[in-house]
């Protein structure tokens, strides 16, 4: 599976967030992953449905949802009205996962289930045919440019091994950059979702495309011929 870039909006302007999406979809993002938090379930709080509501006109690449919210049941059917792609709940917010997953894909929106660092895998093991995707945070959610909490790497190996082909899609996310990219595609991951250090740099062309070189293993052969 080609690995996908997911730049987070969390770490962008928010005085001008049309441009800045359109600056990651120029440099051939995948997917714009949006960061919903509702200051309970996360000690931080950032946008909802009427600020999705404006970025899809204006955003052509897919929309990733991620609800670091307790309770997820009432946006779910909001974002996906709005259109977003895909929508993760964190199982440590679902005490219905299976009945959430279902709802997700009944609204014709791709399910996945977002885990906590100190989560096991194992919690997701019965849930995987329900999973189009599954959200390993390798920080804890709540803000951007956090140190990327380096267990999550096995962690990966191990959702890997478990899910086989149930669960094509490993996203990682949480302190995503260069220095270890490649170590997590090798470890498994699928999608990198990437906040500070996509937003952060001041040429997100560059940005983009360095992680991308860098998750492909490639990032030594810049202007070879
Ligand atoms: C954290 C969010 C992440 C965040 C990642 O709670 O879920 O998506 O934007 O930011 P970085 O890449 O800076 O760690
Ligand atoms: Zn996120």
């Amino acid at each position: 599976m080609t690995v996908r870039i997911a730049p987070s909006l969390l770490s962008a302007d928010f005085s001008r967030l049309g441009s800045e999406v359109a600056e990651v979809e120029q440099a051939g993002a995948d997917m714009l992953h949006l960061d919903i938090m509702d200051g309970h379930f996360v000690p931080n709080l950032t946008f909802g449905p009427p600020v999705v509501r404006c970025l899809v006109p204006c955003c052509r690449i897919p929309l990733d949802a991620h609800l670091m919210v307790s309770d997820p049941q009432p946006l779910i059917e909001d974002l996906a009205r709005l259109g977003v792609a895909r929508l993760a709940v964190h199982v440590e917010a679902c005490t219905h996962l299976h009945r959430t997953l279902a709802r997700i894909r009944q609204l014709g929106v791709k399910a996945g289930a977002a885990l906590n660092p100190a989560t096991s895998v194992e919690l997701v093991r019965e849930a995987l045919p329900w999973l189009d995707f599954a959200l390993i945070m390798s920080v804890n959610p709540g803000f951007g440019g956090q140190e990327f909490i380096s267990e999550s790497l096995a962690k990966i190996r191990r959702l890997r091994g478990m899910a086989g082909d149930l669960c094509p899609d490993i996203s990682v996310d949480g302190g995503v950059g260069c220095d270890n990219a490649r170590a997590l595609v090798e470890a498994g991951a699928t999608t990198l979702i990437a906040g500070s250090s996509v937003f952060g740099a001041p040429e997100r062309h560059q940005a983009v495309a360095a992680l991308r070189r860098a998750a492909n293993g490639t990032q030594n052969q810049q202007g070879a011929p």
